[in-house]
């Protein structure tokens, strides 16, 4: 009961959560379906889902799929609410354009995705992680609480990301910036410059948060310039590294995956 109340929580449903925890337990909305469903939710999870999800499920801009169990969506009815609802405060969308039986059909197809098995890596896990503090990785990123915060936390970014993806984070990184962290520059009408991470933005107001870990908020209208500056980054690209030591801290972000 416990788990399923986190679970919950984490949905962000957390106001009636005890109830919908007991809902959770009571029936299996997957159940009954059959052969021909999970062909139909193959199309549809092909035409939805693929291109964040991959077509075999190992995940890339989105989580890996490909496990029996799934962090967020750990019974059938959690799976369905992922699906219909989305992860508020993610990329995950919820879904309008699927009825209620095409909803449940896709989520019996990502079910057999999780019985194929995990992806197996080559690097070593144990030197990745020595590498990520001698690389000073945890200046940006915080795993399980240690470090700082400008980049996104790592804690669990081995559930929510394919080895293909961290690859090409190190590698790359300016090829998938999440919209969470669009760089903007921002210039003050008393020639101040301001380049950081947007944090929040409505139509009067931004919020950046600097290199040095300093936050602004600012009034649009006081402003001489404001640039968005998609596909942009802070973080350092790592290509300059040994190709071994970069499948090592694939292989150790790729075991992060929550807190234990
Ligand atoms: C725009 C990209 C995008 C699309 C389209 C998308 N997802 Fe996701 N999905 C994500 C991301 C990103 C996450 C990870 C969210 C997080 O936990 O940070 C996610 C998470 C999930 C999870 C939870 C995984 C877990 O480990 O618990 C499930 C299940 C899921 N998606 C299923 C689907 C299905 C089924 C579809 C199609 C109907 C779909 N998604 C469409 C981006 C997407
Ligand atoms: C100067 C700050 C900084 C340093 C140092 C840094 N990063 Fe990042 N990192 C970021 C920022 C900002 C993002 C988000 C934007 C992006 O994807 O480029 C990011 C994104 C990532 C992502 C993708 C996360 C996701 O969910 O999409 C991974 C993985 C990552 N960093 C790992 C590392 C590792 C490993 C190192 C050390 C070898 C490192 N970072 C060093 C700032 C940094």
């Amino acid at each position: 009961m416990a788990a399923l109340i986190i679970t919950v929580v984490a949905l962000g449903l957390a106001a009636p959560g005890l109830i919908r925890a007991q809902d959770a337990a009571a029936e299996d909305p997957l159940a009954g379906l059959g052969a021909e469903d999970v062909a139909a939710g193959k199309v549809l999870y092909e035409g939805h889902c693929a291109a964040c999800h991959a077509p075999d499920g190992s995940g890339g801009r989105g989580a890996s799929l490909a496990h029996p169990q799934l962090r967020r969506a750990a019974d059938n009815r959690a799976l369905v609410r992922v699906i219909r609802s989305g992860i508020r405060g993610t990329e995950m969308p919820a879904t309008w354009q699927m009825s209620e039986r095409e909803i449940l059909r896709v989520a019996a197809y990502v079910r057999t995705l999780g019985r194929k098995r995990a992806e197996s890596l080559p690097g070593d896990a144990a030197r990745g992680r020595r590498l990520y503090v001698s690389n000073g990785c945890s200046g940006c990123h915080i795993v399980r609480g240690e470090g700082a915060g400008a980049g996104p936390e790592l804690t669990d970014v081995g559930a929510r990301r394919n080895a293909a993806y961290l690859r090409e984070s190190l590698i790359a990184p300016d090829k998938a910036v999440p919209e969470r962290f669009l760089l903007v520059t921002a210039a003050t009408a008393d020639g101040r410059r301001i380049e950081g991470v947007r944090l929040n933005e409505d139509p009067f107001t931004i919020q950046i948060r600097d290199g040095a870990n300093r936050f602004h908020s600012l009034r649009k209208l006081e402003l001489a310039e404001l640039k968005r500056l998609p596909g942009r980054t802070t973080m350092p690209a790592y290509a300059h590294l040994p190709p071994a030591d970069i499948e090592d801290l694939v292989a150790y972000l790729a075991s992060l995956r929550g807190e234990p």
